[in-house]
């Protein structure tokens, strides 16, 4: 496995890759690296001749500047960890290599056709913005044949399907499954910030979310809807920031049951902002 910081290094070896006819395999991340995201490289591993993952804690996808600073970073375990797991490329840049100064007061924009106006989007005004504006510039460097991202980011998995279609990238998204604790909570690095029993608390969020299925169709999605909040707002130290039940492809809320339908919630346990869905249909 080799660990390159410059954009030169990584050209360099995407154009031997290419000229020897070898798939690559791609997984963004920023890094603080769980199970989920092992999961997805593995299957990189399996499915490509090579596997490049990206450690980059974006700037621009944050709103809010204390998440950023406290967002959890160990890159030496992140190391290690994709060592084990056979990949083959961890590129791991500066943001000065990423972004001039211009495009670090961030004006890219782009047109998400509706899917950013809700959930995520209301609650962190410019994060899909800076999401799109990264993994772009990163599937322009890594030219991957496949890119593979985790259903517990929901809404940003509608997003970067939509990006591939309006930018004509030639990547196939893979759509993993949610990775959780033996407990039911979802792997998120976030995770990494909650004392014990915050964690505890947590994993009310999945609980919560599960029983939920059993009211389908008994209770309307609106009612469904009050349910869940009320569940998980009854819980000491949780707050729900939304909880929306959406047409999957389209993110709009459904007053009546159609298929597909997921549930998204994103819940502060204390200071630790948590997001986690669940397909109701
Ligand atoms: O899901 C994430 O970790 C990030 O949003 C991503 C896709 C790596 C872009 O910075």
């Amino acid at each position: 496995m080799i660990i390159v910081q410059s954009i030169s290094k990584l050209n360099a070896e995407i154009e031997a890759l290419k000229s020897a006819r070898k798939t690559i395999g791609f997984v963004p991340t920023m890094g603080a690296l769980h199970k989920g995201h092992i999961e997805l490289v593995s299957r990189s591993v399996k499915e490509n001749n090579c596997s490049v993952v990206s450690i980059f804690v974006n700037p621009t996808q944050f709103n809010n500047p204390v998440d950023l600073e406290k967002y959890p970073r160990d890159l030496n375990r992140d190391i290690e960890l994709l060592d084990k797991a056979g990949c083959d490329i961890i590129f791991a840049p500066e943001a000065k290599e990423m972004y001039n100064s211009e495009e670090l007061n961030n004006n890219f924009e782009f047109d998400f056709g509706g899917l950013d106006k809700v959930m995520e989007g209301q609650f962190r005004p410019g994060h899909f913005n800076g999401v799109v504006q990264i993994v772009s510039k990163l599937f322009k460097l890594v030219q991957p044949d496949k890119a593979y991202f985790g259903e517990k980011d929901f809404q940003q998995l509608s997003i970067i399907h939509r990006m591939v279609d309006v930018l004509n990238f030639r990547v196939e998204i893979i759509d993993c499954p949610i990775v959780r604790e033996e407990s039911g909570l979802a792997m998120s690095s976030r995770n990494e910030r909650l004392t014990a029993t915050q964690r505890k608390k947590a994993v009310e969020i999945s609980k919560v979310l599960f029983e939920s299925r059993n009211f389908v169709p008994k209770l309307s999605p609106g009612e469904l809807k009050n349910w869940v909040l009320e569940k998980i707002n009854a819980v000491d130290e949780l707050e729900v920031e939304y909880f929306e039940i959406v047409y999957a492809t389209t993110l709009q809320t459904i007053d009546k049951w159609t298929t597909p339908a997921v549930g998204c919630v994103a819940v502060f346990c204390g200071e630790v902002r948590l997001i986690d869905n669940i397909r109701y249909k």
